[in-house]
């Protein structure tokens, strides 16, 4: 069976990291992701997180360095992690989040991160640390 991807995006501006709450699913509600969502059959990893980054947060990104790493969601699915330099616009939370906040490299442990995005936050907030 070939595992789905969901692309997620360690989004940085002015040397700050974004952390998004998502508002649904009711067993997600509350908690922080790196935002981003399923690539579509066929699309490029880049260029379903430019798109996804599009529709939630309303923004225009480049896509930099994938975080090495891949890890397991609900059966089938795996979440990878690509850093991401803000290029246009100011994100909001048009889809799937409630709250949006910028982190420091020295604030990233102030919210309540969904586990499976863990590690992936661990190494985006040591790379802003060495910048
Ligand atoms: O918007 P779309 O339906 O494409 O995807 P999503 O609902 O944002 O994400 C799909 C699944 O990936 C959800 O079950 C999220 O829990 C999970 N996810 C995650 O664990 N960590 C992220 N940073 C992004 C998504």
């Amino acid at each position: 069976m070939t595992e789905r991807v969901v692309v997620a995006g360690a989004v940085y501006d002015g040397g700050r990291l974004l952390a998004a709450r998502r508002s649904a699913p009711a067993e997600l509600a509350g908690r922080w992701e790196l935002p981003g969502g399923k690539l579509e059959p066929g699309e490029r990893p880049e260029d379903g997180l430019v798109r996804e980054l599009r529709e939630e947060l309303g923004v225009e990104t480049e896509v930099l360095a994938r975080i090495p790493g891949s890890w397991p969601l609900k059966p089938g699915y795996v979440l990878q992690v690509w850093t991401v330099r803000l290029v246009s616009g100011e994100p909001r939370p048009l889809e799937d989040h409630d709250a949006l906040r910028w982190l420091g490299p020295d604030e990233t442990g102030a919210v309540d991160w969904l586990e499976q995005d863990r590690p992936a936050v661990a190494e985006a907030a040591r790379l802003l640390r060495e910048h």
